[in-house]
């Protein structure tokens, strides 16, 4: 059911010539659900929103932002469910899980495409990635933000130096046909699992690696199997920021437009400070005997780039050539 707000006629006019903020007639809740910890780059993120929208809008509007993190009030398998029928009003899933609505999203998931963090927030700012954004309204999910984790590694429950090693293991991926076609492409299998599910599928074996980044494998180290982690920077795990679009456009002009501040500057610190989370967490887990580093050297890391790389090709035409070219522009080499 969606939130009526009733205005009087002429307070209805005022709204319509100015951004004033008026008493909305029942309280606006965003329920934000997700699937990681507090202490990650999105679940910081989620409590800065929560925290902003308290400060701001206190005594203006009845706004209240409740976050759910760990996968308490819905998991990764059925969230997207949950936002269309709007039992929840905020998510921010990784850009994987969005495939079976924008195809085209498969883009951030190939193997080996950026160089590096900053070439991913260089594209998330081009207008190919604002498109993106917008490149699921018309189902009901509506893009606010690109909001930063990191580049991922492989972690298993043996070393992994060259892609060899890989063969023949077992690894949970998100819901991506890319991340399928990545791990048979070392001739490794790929287990698709929701998040919660990974330190179980761990520990009883059904998978023997995984890939993430850094805050994530920290995350999941204390009750998973991973003691090795293989900083290869594969490949990237950022979010999309997103609401329910019959929901984000109910909410009055105005208090939307304070949200949408808010959310600037909240995408704004995520971003900056996503890296920094996770060089945090990859020390305090080295340094924790949580899992031992393995390095690459530049020829083992062009031997998994080079076994994977061919990915790109079969799924050009699903992404589209166009969207392809506008991110390799992004690289500096
Ligand atoms: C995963 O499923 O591995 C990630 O999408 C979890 C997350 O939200 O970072």
């Amino acid at each position: 059911m969606f939130k009526s707000l009733v205005v009087a006629p002429c307070a209805a006019l005022f709204l319509l010539l100015s951004p004033v903020i008026t008493q909305a007639a029942e309280p606006i809740v965003i329920k934000f659900a997700h699937v990681v910890g507090d202490d990650t780059p999105k679940g910081k993120g989620a409590l800065l929103f929560q925290k902003l929208v308290r400060e701001r809008l206190a005594g203006q509007v009845e706004v209240e932002v409740e976050v759910y993190p760990n996968s308490t009030l819905v998991g990764d398998a059925d969230e997207m469910q949950a936002l269309l029928d709007n039992k929840v009003q905020m998510l921010a899933p990784s850009l994987s899980k969005f495939i079976e609505y924008s195809p085209k999203l498969e883009v951030f998931d190939l193997p080996f495409l950026f160089d590096d963090e900053a070439a991913v927030a260089r594209f998330q700012k081009r207008e190919t990635s604002r498109e993106l954004l917008r490149s699921m309204a018309d189902r009901g999910i509506y893009g606010l933000a690109y909001w930063n984790n990191g580049l991922k590694q492989l972690s298993a429950n043996q070393p992994l130096r060259n892609p060899a090693d890989a063969a023949g293991l077992a690894f949970r991926i998100q819901p991506s046909p890319v991340l399928e076609a990545q791990f048979a492409a070392v001739d490794a299998k790929a287990v698709r699992l929701p998040f919660s599910e990974v330190s179980k599928a761990m520990q009883s074996g059904t998978v023997q690696g995984t890939e993430g980044p850094w805050s994530n494998i920290r995350g999941q180290s204390a009750s998973s199997q991973q003691s090795y982690v293989t900083e290869t920077n594969h490949g990237v795990l950022n979010y999309m920021l997103v609401t329910n679009s019959r929901f984000w456009t109910s909410i009055p002009f105005a208090v939307r437009s304070e949200l949408d501040g808010i959310l600037l500057e909240v995408t704004q610190t995520v971003n900056a400070e996503a890296a920094s989370i996770n060089a945090r967490e990859r020390e305090q887990l080295l340094a924790s005997g949580g899992a031992t580093l393995v390095t690459l050297t530049p020829e083992q890391r062009q031997a998994w780039r080079a076994k994977m790389q061919p990915v790109w090709k079969s799924f050009e035409a699903q992404i589209g050539s166009d969207i392809l070219r506008a991110a390799l522009t992004v690289n500096r080499r």
